[in-house]
């Protein structure tokens, strides 16, 4: 089996990573359980693609084993692919997930055109050198007032195509299968089977 070490801080990424992995026959660990400790790999570029492989990379390179990192976040039609690359401070540094979806909200306020999608970049990083990198994106609308009490960031918000209930209303298991995380995971199994 494959063991790679999620390059994030983040629980629920982890976990949404743990589990997409672990139906394509990977084991992920955490950077705490690979002795890395509490690392955070600062996001300076102004991509997904830059970011994710940031990530990924430093923590290979600290751990000399294969790394995979997500980067993530929302981009709102109206708002021009806003808040994009700086979903998870959109209302400032140190700010909650509550303070980024009542932002969100107030951005919105009136505005009739709420098409959104989550974007997701997911890249593998290996000792020897070789990168692989996937996009996923699950396309849908933001809602007027928060629903749900399940997941993490602005899913209470978000309602993918396809569905009447947010991310945070359904379950793991079905965000899972829609995610655009679990899009781009899909990919990557696909290059990795090549
Ligand atoms: P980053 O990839 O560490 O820059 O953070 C991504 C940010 O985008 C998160 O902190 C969330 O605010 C948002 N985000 C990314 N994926 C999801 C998701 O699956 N649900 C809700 N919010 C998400």
């Amino acid at each position: 089996m494959l063991t790679v070490i999620a390059a994030t801080q983040n629980k629920h990424k982890l976990t949404e990573l743990r589990s997409i992995m672990e139906k394509f026959g990977m084991e992920v660990i955490s950077q705490a359980e690979a002795g890395l400790g509490d690392i955070d790999v600062v996001e300076d570029g102004d991509t997904f693609e830059a970011n994710s492989f940031k990530k990924a990379n430093e923590i290979m390179k600290l751990s000399g084993k294969i790394a995979v990192a997500d980067d993530s976040g929302l981009a709102v039609d109206y708002l021009g692919g806003a808040p994009g690359v700086y979903s998870a401070r959109y209302a400032g540094e140190h700010k909650s997930d509550l303070d980024n979806n009542n932002k969100l909200l107030a951005e919105l306020d009136g505005i009739e055109n709420r098409r959104a999608s989550f974007v997701s970049v997911v890249t593998m990083v290996y000792p020897d050198g070789k990168v692989l990198a996937a996009r996923g994106e699950c396309p849908g609308k933001i809602i007027h007032a928060p629903r749900g009490d399940g997941g993490f960031g602005y899913d209470p918000l978000f309602v993918p195509d396809g569905f009447e209930k947010t991310f945070a209303e359904i379950t793991a298991e079905e965000k899972n299968t829609v995610s655009h995380r679990a899009k781009a995971l899909e990919k990557l199994e696909e290059m990795l089977n090549k």
